[in-house]
């Protein structure tokens, strides 16, 4: 099999790396640009705790959510290219960043190359999935990050599915940083927290249902509730991801037979161990001792 290098946004060229991923079966992958994806993990495991897990955060180069298209895509196919080399067939983008910039292109040109018979899923689409069911205005409110907003994913994916849905997107740059840097529960996140949810309810009083489209922000529930009134629905991302895995491998039992089920996790990260761990523990709720890798 080949790999590709992309030179630019739409040109790819074929070089001849051969690539041999284990084909016996292997862990689920999780990938995310740091610690937000674990609180997707986190509602994957409860769902589905049967199964091994392998997470990957590429914790030394988040946050992605400033990056270029190009960028993300690059990062996040070195990351599912390691998944796979790992044993891992199937790859959930924990992250709606990489899941807005790189995922279709992994499914359009990299995933023919590389394995087609290998499975990379995101987290917008089943996110957006419910909006018909929760939200009675047809009024929903996005915050994302800058590349997550800019990208409008969710825009098209709304439009798709459900047209006449009215979306305001607001960029919430300030609140990825204060979770990789351990700051969410301080005081100073509060500032931030209410602005961008203010300007958001501004440009839309009538929004009743509201999108973290960031798999960071679960980490500061507490304080967007409380700027939040109390009449508008926060969607649970994670839950709405792993329930739609669930349903997904409960329609593929070829895939679901080639994930093992040992009831583990493995943690890697880019960054080291003795920087993620801690921060990494409090996310989980048990003691994490990750390795650390290269991509
Ligand atoms: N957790 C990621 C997301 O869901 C992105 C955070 C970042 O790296 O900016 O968008």
């Amino acid at each position: 099999m080949r790999s590709s290098l992309r030179t630019s946004h739409f040109q790819y060229h074929i070089i001849a790396v051969e690539i041999n991923y284990p084909s016996q079966p292997g862990p689920i992958g999780v990938f995310d640009s740091g610690y937000g994806g674990l609180t997707i993990l986190r509602e994957i495991r409860k769902a589905l705790p049967q199964y091994d897990y392998l997470y990957l955060g590429d914790n030394a180069r988040a946050p992605y959510g400033s990056r270029s298209f190009d960028i993300v895509y690059d990062f996040t196919r070195e990351a599912v290219d390691e998944l796979f080399r790992r044993g891992c067939h199937l790859v959930i983008l924990a992250c709606n960043t990489a899941s807005a910039k790189a995922l279709r292109t992994i499914q359009q040109h990299f995933l023919p190359i590389s394995d087609p018979d290998r499975r990379v899923l995101g987290v917008i689409r089943p996110t957006v999935e419910i909006l018909g069911k929760v939200s009675k205005k047809r009024h929903i409110g996005l915050l994302a990050t800058p590349g997550t907003v800019r990208s409008h994913s969710y825009r098209m994916e709304i439009q798709k599915i459900y047209p006449g849905m009215e979306i305001t997107e607001q960029e919430c740059p300030m609140w990825v940083p204060l979770v990789e840097t351990g700051e969410f529960n301080g005081d100073g996140a509060d500032y931030f927290v209410k602005k961008y949810i203010d300007q958001l309810l501004l440009a839309d009083p009538e929004i009743d249902t509201l999108i973290l489209g960031c798999t960071h922000y679960p980490l500061l529930l507490p304080k967007i509730r409380q700027y939040t009134p109390g009449h508008i629905r926060i969607l649970p991302q994670g839950e709405l991801v792993a329930e739609s895995l669930k349903d997904y491998l409960r329609r593929h039992p070829s895939m679901a037979e080639r994930c093992t089920s040992g009831g583990t996790v493995e943690y890697l990260t880019t960054e080291s161990p003795e920087r993620f761990d801690p921060l990494a523990s409090l996310f989980m709720n048990t003691p994490i001792h990750s390795s650390r890798i290269t991509l």
